[in-house]
């Protein structure tokens, strides 16, 4: 026998957007593992923290939050650690904010461990769906269709992109807000585009873009391109 590993997704910050299942499967796992900043809080921890049961024992996986080069290493040895509860009958449920497939970290751990361990993802809410909700504007209907993009792309293929669509859902904002903001008005899309932070989080704000300063924007923003009201 062996433990079976589980991507739960928690959502994108109200536990109250966690699933029936994510949380069935915490109350019942002797291990929980989660991304924690190499000098700080684990934000999927802080989501789920009133289900994680006090006798679990609890994994962080220490990911340093600097862009550029994926922290293989690190993955390697959490996928090494894990693997060890995993060889001793020990269920691992590995926190992942909003949907683990969605850009979630947890996919490192499974291209590490589903080929070996029984393994199962239970999907969250991610923050597409959260951040459509905060904006209180449908995203897209009937035949609309709808990019997703993370804001590191190079300028011309972020422009190209949102010209080829009718929604658009631009990711990782952070920095990047200044260079956006020419690209999404060089578009002619500024009025259709909404700016959201934190959704579903005590502090959640959405403004239109044209409200937003320049400011850096922080980790959880999106910004939300859709067609106008019908
Ligand atoms: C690495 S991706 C992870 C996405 C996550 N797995 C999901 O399903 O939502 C991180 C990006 O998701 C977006 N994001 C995540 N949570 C958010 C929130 N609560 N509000 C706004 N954007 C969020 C931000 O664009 C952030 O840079």
């Amino acid at each position: 026998m062996t433990g079976t590993l589980y991507g739960i997704g928690v959502g994108p910050g109200d536990p109250e957007l966690m699933t029936v299942k994510a949380v069935r499967i915490l109350q019942s796992a002797p291990v929980i593992a989660y991304p924690a900043a190499d000098d700080g809080d684990s934000s999927a921890r802080m989501i789920a923290a009133q289900f994680i049961p006090g006798e679990a024992i609890e994994m962080a996986i220490r990911v340093p939050m600097r862009p550029g080069r994926m922290p293989v290493e690190v993955y390697d040895q959490a996928a090494r650690d894990i693997a060890v509860h995993l060889a001793e009958d020990r269920d691992v449920a590995v926190l992942c904010e909003g949907d683990p497939f969605f850009y979630g970290s947890f996919m490192y751990l499974h291209d590490r461990l589903a080929g070996t361990w029984p393994c199962r993802v239970v999907p969250g809410v991610s923050s597409l769906t959260a951040c459509a909700a905060a904006t209180a504007h449908p995203l897209v209907r009937r035949n609309d269709t709808l990019i997703v993009l993370p804001a590191t792309l190079p300028d011309a293929d972020l422009a190209s992109r949102l010209e080829a669509n009718n929604a658009a859902a631009i990711l990782k904002v952070g920095r990047h807000l200044p260079r956006l903001r020419t690209i999404i008005e060089a578009c002619g899309l500024t009025a259709r585009t909404h700016y959201v932070e934190y959704a579903s989080r005590d502090n959640e704000m959405v403004v239109r873009l044209e409200d937003r300063d320049d400011s850096p924007a922080p980790y959880f923003s999106m910004l939300l391109i859709s067609e106008g009201d019908n």
